[in-house]
């Protein structure tokens, strides 16, 4: 791939706050105001607070092409008709709730993902390429700390749920939560490190 990822901590440190927040306000995502909104608002302050820390992919010319956020939390993926082999890489990491019969287990969360829009010099990063980058560094922390599940949740749109669950991305859904906060229904989909 083209591009580098880098941490905003590490970014934060070899810039300083102002410079980064600087290059973060040039940030553009008209199709999906969340991302800005939390970009803008919360990106600098949840990474100081180790809630969730946000990485950058940037081009040769050192511009912020996408972005996404990483964090990690406990979810239940609801007992639902996956293969075998799913079901047995899933009792790896997961231990079944006698209650639900579900799958509890922690997992590593993308809380963030898009593209910046308002990249203009060079060829943009394509969803795909973005993913890959994500990976790499999921695949780092999983080589450190362990752990193999990864999900994300997503509003009902066609063309979200077509990009996460291409061959290439292959993410499953396994259950869908209402949020009263933003009055969404977002589908969540996990997918295996
Ligand atoms: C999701 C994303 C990374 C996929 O990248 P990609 O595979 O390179 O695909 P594209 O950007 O070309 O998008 C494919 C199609 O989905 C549409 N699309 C993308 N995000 C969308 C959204 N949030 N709502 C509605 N449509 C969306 C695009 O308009 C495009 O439609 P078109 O083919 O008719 O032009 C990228 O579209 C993106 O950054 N979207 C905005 C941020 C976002 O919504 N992220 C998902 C948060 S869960």
């Amino acid at each position: 791939v083209e591009f580098d990822t880098i941490n905003i901590l590490d970014m934060i440190n070899a810039y300083g706050e102002e410079d980064v927040r600087k290059r973060i306000s040039e940030f553009s995502c008209p199709i999906n105001p969340e991302i800005e909104h939390f970009v803008f608002e919360n990106a600098v302050e949840f990474a100081k607070k180790k809630m969730s820390i946000t990485h950058f992919a940037i081009n040769s010319k050192g511009k912020i092409v996408a972005l996404f956020t990483l964090t990690h939390k406990s979810i239940e993926i609801g007992n639902r008709d996956f293969s075998k082999s799913k079901i047995r890489k899933l009792s790896r990491y997961a231990a079944i709730n006698t209650e639900t019969e579900g799958y509890r287990t922690s997992a590593f969360l993308i809380a963030q993902f898009g593209k910046n829009y308002a990249v203009e010099d060079g060829r943009s990063i394509s969803g795909n390429e973005l993913m890959e980058l994500t990976f790499e560094i999921l695949k780092k922390v999983q080589h450190e700390v362990g752990g193999g599940i990864v999900y994300l949740e997503c509003e009902d749109k066609p063309e979200l749920l077509g990009f996460y669950q291409n061959e290439h991305n292959g993410f499953i859904r396994f259950g869908e939560r209402y949020s009263e906060e933003d009055n969404k229904k977002y589908i969540q989909l996990f997918n295996f490190l």
